[in-house]
């Protein structure tokens, strides 16, 4: 049985490649898209969502549900000197689809509830939509089966400031509510050191996936170009992948190599460490999360290379009617 499945998202780039998992793997059943504000400006990462689903062949199959265009306390911050202005290096979409009339915290909870203990929310994104949710209904939480969160440093060590990873630096307050709801399985996917040590594709990777030479494989290399180049000048060695990483491991389990549950908490006030999580290693610590620590790090590349080898049927002319977005309540 496909997995039922909702991604939240401030897609861009590597959001968009881990939409196409979320879209196009037949373990998925991806029941809604929901936006969140982050990456890049929000009608952007709507129409970037919508570009993802009409390069799947999937428009009009899953609906994309706009949530909260501000984080709860903080100023919105966006990471266009990563991904680019546009977060997809140009490529526009050639649908009108309109967004869902349903706000995307309404939809995760009603989601949540329709399947109760079976729903997987991966959050690759601030968690502003996850944190509202939680807030709506006291029972959402629960009613979730598992969370992945793409957030945090299990070592201390962020990428927008020393001690903050760019999700929770976002939306700090939000995280700790995520972190302190009681989810029955929560499991992150930290920057450091899982996603520099494991999601790293290199010029010679990128050049396998330009070899496709399909219409996704494109798309990838193109809509990548700026995170490479910006990951790379900052060391790294090629573009980082941490979100397809985290809807590939609530896909495909047999990547998950080492897991381990730890408690995890959000730095609210540090003078320097605002948005930082600080996992508690010690024995003695009562769980609310596990750590990713360790993944197949090649089976994720392949996985990601045979996604853009796929050639779906794109559905284009009459068949895209502008506003013809009426999407069944499940
Ligand atoms: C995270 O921040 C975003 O820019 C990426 O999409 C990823 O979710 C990495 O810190
Ligand atoms: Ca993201």
């Amino acid at each position: 049985m496909p997995i039922p499945l909702v991604i939240d998202t401030d897609t861009a780039a590597d959001d968009c490649f881990a939409l196409l998992l979320g879209l196009l793997d037949p373990r998925a059943d991806l029941k809604a898209i929901t936006i969140v504000a982050g990456n890049v400006g929000f009608a952007q990462q709507v129409d970037n969502a919508f570009l993802t689903l009409e390069l799947a062949g999937r428009l009009g199959d899953v609906p994309v549900h706009a949530g909260a265009h501000v984080p709860l306390v903080s100023e919105w911050v966006g990471a266009t000197e990563v991904h680019g202005l546009d977060g997809v290096g140009g490529q526009r979409r050639t649908n009108a689809e309109p967004a869902s009339e349903e706000h995307a915290v309404d939809a995760l909870v009603r989601l949540a509830r329709r399947h109760a203990g079976e729903l997987t929310i991966v959050a690759i994104g601030p968690l502003t939509n996850i944190a509202l949710a939680v807030r709506r209904d006291p029972a959402f939480a629960a009613n979730v089966r598992e969370l992945v969160v793409m957030g945090g440093s299990l070592n201390g060590r962020g990428n927008v400031t020393p001690a903050a990873e760019y999700n929770i630096f976002v939306d700090p307050e939000a995280a700790n509510i995520v972190v302190s709801a009681g989810f029955p399985s929560l499991r992150f996917v930290t920057w450091d050191p899982l996603t520099i040590a494991s999601t790293v594709f290199g010029p010679e990777r990128i050049a396998q996936i330009e070899a496709l030479d399909t219409p996704l494989s494109r798309f990838f290399v193109r809509a990548n170009r700026a995170t490479f180049a910006f990951d790379h000048a900052a060391g790294l060695g090629g573009s980082t992948h941490p979100d397809s990483l985290s809807v590939a491991i609530a896909l495909a389990p047999e990547l998950t190599r080492r897991e381990r549950p730890y408690r995890v908490a959000v730095e609210l006030r540090g003078e320097h460490t605002r948005g930082a999580t600080v996992f508690d290693w010690r024995a003695d610590a009562v769980p609310n999360a596990t750590a990713i620590e360790e993944v197949d790090s090649a089976a994720f590349f392949t996985l990601m290379r045979d996604l853009l080898a796929q050639r779906p049927h794109v559905r284009r002319g009459p068949e895209v009617q502008p506003g013809s977005g009426g999407f069944a309540r499940v």
